[in-house]
C-alpha cells in the first residue's frame, strides 16, 4: 500500500526512481511523484495525479540527478489529487518526505505543533515533513529534527518514511515502523524500496530493516541505528528471483500471465519440498511444534482466508486436527476463546498485511508458536513468526490473487502430509501427494489451455449483469468464496459466494430472470443436493454455468474439471472462476491489474 523508492550516487537517479515506481504501481496507482537532486544546486519536483505513466509524461529531459526519492499513492488521508501527491516539501523549502503508512496522531500534531503554518495538503504526512522543517528552523540538526518527529509519532502509526535535505543532498533520512521498507545495496551507489521488486535492476543484496530504525544512506555507507542512537550492523541478503519474473512479456496483463503460471509453481513446488524418495523437507522442529498443538488457528485476511478455508478441510479430514479459521481484522480486536495448546498459522502472499501482523504480534507477546506461510522471503510475517514456509511462486504483480492462493492450498497440503506422516495416520501415509499435485499440475494446463470456453461463458453471462452469485457445499463452498471476491474485486460485479443449501433460506429471492449463478460440483455427497439448488434458480430464471468434476459431470456442464483426489480439486475448479473474472473485467473495459480503490499488500489496519 503506497510504494515508495529512493536512490543515492547515481547520475540516472530520474530513470531509476521511475522505474522502481513503475514496480510498485501494484501498491497504489492514484497518484506519484519524484523528488530529484543533482548536488549542484539544480532540484526537481513533480508530481501527478493518476498512474505511473501520467508522471513519466510529466518529467522532462532537464529532471536529472543522482539522488532522489519517489511515491506511488494509495489514498488514505485526502482525495488523490496533484497537491496530495508525494514527495511533501516543508514550508521552508527545505525538506521533501516520502511516506508509507499512516500518522495515527496527525491531528493533534497539527494542533498542538503547526498552528502557525499553513498546510497546503490534505495528508497526514504533510504534517511530518512541516514539523521536520519546524525543529531544523528551531536549531536541530536534520537527524535530530527526524527523531523528534518520531518521537512524537504514536503507536497505532505506520511508516516507512524516506527524507530528504536539500542542504545535504547525497542523505536519504530512512526509519521504519510496521511499514515494509529495504536497503539495496549496489555497486556504487544505494537505493531504497518497499519491495525488492523496484530495484532488482540494480541490485540483488538487500538489507532488511526493524521497526525502530533509523537509516542514514549515501553513495558508499548505509549506516542503522536504533532511536538511542545504538549502530547495528546487518548484512545483506540476496534476493535471487530475476528481474525479468516481475514482467509481464508477452502478456497482455500480469493476471493472466500469473493464472498461467500455476501449473509451473505446482511443479516447483513438488521440487522444493519433496526429496527423491518421496519425503518431505519440512523442519522437523515445525512438526514438532505442531504436534503439541491441541488446535490449530489460521489467520489471513481476503484471498489468502480463503485458501485457509481449504487448509481447514485438508487439516481436520487428513490430519486430524481442530482447526479454526479467522479473518485477521477480526481476530486482532475479538479474539476467540483459544484452546490450551495453540498453534497459529499465518497465510499471507506478501507477508506485510498490516492486519494479520497485528495479531501475530498479540500472539508473539502470549509466547505461542506461530508458522507464517508467505510468498516473500524476509518479509515482516516471516520474520517475526517462528517457523516459515515459502509459496515459490514468484513475485504476484496483478492486484487480484490468484498462483498465491492455489501455492498457499499446495503448500497446506504438503504441511498437512508431512505433519499426519509424523503422526503415524496411515491414510496419510498412503496419500502420494507429490503424484497428486504432478496431477494438478497436468490438470490446471488443460484448463488454462480451455480459456476460449470460459471466455464465450463470460461474454454471455458477465457482460452487463450487475450482481452474480457463486454456489458450492463444503469444498466447494469454499472455493465460491473466492471466486466471487475474485469476480467481483476485477469486475465490479456484486457477486456472492453462497453456501448451495443456504440461498433458499433468504437469498433466493435476489435471483430475477437472467441472474448468472455459477455453481461449482466436485463432491459426490453433495452434488444432486447442489444440482437441486441449481433447478431452483434455474427455475426462477437463473442463467446457470457448472463447473463440475469428471466424476459427477453431466451433459451439459460447462467445465469439467479432471479427476484429482477431491480434497485437492479447489486447485482446479478454481481456476475457471479466475479466468471468468478476467474475461468480465476485460469485457467490461477495466484495467485487470488494477482495479478501482484497491492495492496489493495491505499495509494499513
Ligand atoms: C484479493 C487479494 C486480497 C489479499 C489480501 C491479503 O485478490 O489479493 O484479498 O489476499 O489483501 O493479502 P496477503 O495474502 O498479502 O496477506
Amino acid at each position: 500500500m503506497c510504494g515508495i523508492v529512493g536512490v543515492t550516487g547515481n547520475s540516472d537517479a530520474t530513470n531509476i526512481l521511475l522505474d522502481g515506481l513503475q514496480q510498485l504501481e501494484y501498491r497504489g496507482y492514484d497518484s506519484a511523484g519524484i523528488y530529484v537532486n543533482d548536488q549542484a544546486g539544480n532540484d526537481f519536483l513533480v508530481k501527478e495525479k493518476g498512474r505511473i505513466a501520467d508522471l513519466r509524461a510529466e518529467v522532462s529531459a532537464d529532471v536529472k540527478g543522482s539522488t532522489g526519492i519517489g511515491h506511488t499513492r494509495w489514498a488514505t488521508h485526502g482525495v488523490p489529487s496533484k497537491v496530495n501527491a508525494h514527495p511533501h516539501v516543508s514550508a521552508n523549502g527545505r525538506f521533501f518526505l516520502v511516506h508509507n503508512g499512516v500518522i495515527g496522531n496527525f491531528a493533534q500534531l497539527k494542533e498542538e505543533y503547526l498552528s502557525d503554518v499553513k498546510l497546503v495538503s490534505s495528508t497526514d504526512t504533510e504534517v511530518i515533513v512541516q514539523l521536520i522543517g519546524k525543529f531544523s528552523d528551531e536549531g536541530l540538526s536534520t537527524l535530530d529534527a527526524f527523531k523528534k518527529v518520531i518521537g512524537l509519532v504514536d503507536e497505532t502509526s505506520s511508516y516507512s518514511f524516506l527524507l530528504m535535505d536539500k542542504n545535504d543532498a547525497d542523505t536519504l533520512y530512512v526509519a521504519k515502523n510496521k511499514s515494509p521498507l529495504l536497503i539495496g545495496v549496489a555497486d556504487g551507489f544505494n537505493v531504497v524500496c518497499s519491495d525488492a521488486i523496484a530495484m532488482l535492476n540494480q541490485t540483488h543484496d538487500f538489507i532488511e530493516l526493524v521497526d525502530g530504525e533509523i537509516v542514514i544512506v549515501k553513495p558508499d555507507s548505509v549506516k542503522i541505528q536504533k532511536m538511542d542512537g545504538t549502530e547495528v550492523s546487518r548484512e545483506p541478503f540476496h534476493v535471487d528471483t530475476d528481474a525479468s519474473a516481475a514482467q509481464k512479456g508477452a502478456y497482455p496483463y500480469y493476471m493472466l500471465k500469473e493464472i498461467d503460471e500455476q501449473p509451473g509453481v505446482m511443479r516447483t513446488l513438488v521440487q522444493e519440498y519433496f526429496n527423491e524418495d518421496g519425503s518431505i523437507k519440512i523442519d522437523a522442529d515445525l512438526l514438532n511444534a505442531l504436534s503439541q498443538a491441541d488446535r490449530l488457528y489460521v489467520v489471513a485476511a481476503g484471498t489468502s482466508y480463503h485458501a485457509g478455508l481449504v487448509g481447514k478441510e485438508l487439516f481436520e479430514k487428513l490430519a486430524k486436527i481442530p482447526t479454526e479459521v479467522h479473518v485477521a481484522s477480526e481476530f486482532a480486536y475479538n479474539p476467540p476463546l483459544l484452546s490450551e495448546k495453540p498453534f497459529f498459522i499465518f497465510l499471507t502472499q506478501s507477508g506485510e498485511t498490516a492486519d494479520s501482523r497485528q495479531v501475530l504480534t498479540q500472539v508473539n507477546a502470549q509466547g505461542y508458536p506461530s508458522l507464517t506461510i508467505t510468498n516473500v522471503k524476509a518479509s515482516t510475517l516471516d520474520r517475526e513468526a517462528t517457523y516459515t514456509l515459502l509459496l515459490h511462486a514468484g513475485p504476484e504483480i496483478a492486484v487480484a490473487s490468484t498462483k498465491a492462493y492455489t501455492a498457499q492450498i499446495a503448500v497446506l497440503a504438503i504441511l498437512v502430509k508431512a505433519y499426519g506422516e509424523a503422526k503415524g495416520l496411515q491414510a496419510v501415509k498412503e496419500f502420494d501427494l507429490a503424484a497428486e499435485l504432478t496431477k494438478v499440475a497436468n490438470g490446471m494446463q488443460e484448463l488454462v489451455d480451455e480459456k476460449g470456453t470460459v471466455e464465450k461463458v463470460a461474454k454471455e453471462m458477465l457482460e452487463t449483469t450487475r450482481n452474480a452469485f457463486y454456489l458450492g457445499r463444503g469444498i466447494d463452498y469454499a472455493v465460491a468464496q473466492e471466486a466471487a471476491l475474485k469476480l467481483k474485486e476485477v469486475s465490479y460485479i456484486q457477486t456472492e459466494g453462497f453456501a448451495s443449501g443456504e440461498l433458499k433460506h433468504g437469498t433466493i429471492a435476489l435471483i430475477e430472470e437472467g441472474t448468472p449463478v455459477i455453481a461449482v460440483i466436485t463432491n459426490p455427497k453433495t452434488a444432486t443436493h447442489t444440482r437441486s439448488n441449481t433447478q431452483e434458480v434455474l427455475a426462477r430464471g437463473a442463467n446457470v454455468m457448472i463447473i463440475s468434476s469428471r466424476g459427477v459431470a453431466q451433459e451439459g456442464d460447462q467445465v469439467v474439471l479432471p479427476d484429482v483426489n477431491p480434497l485437492l480439486s479447489p486447485l482446479l475448479s478454481i481456476v475457471p472462476t479466475q479466468l471468468l473474472a478476467y474475461y468480465a473485467s476485460l469485457q467490461r473495459g477495466y484495467d485487470v491489474d488494477k482495479p478501482r480503490n484497491l492495492a496489493k499488500s495491505v499495509t494499513v489496519e
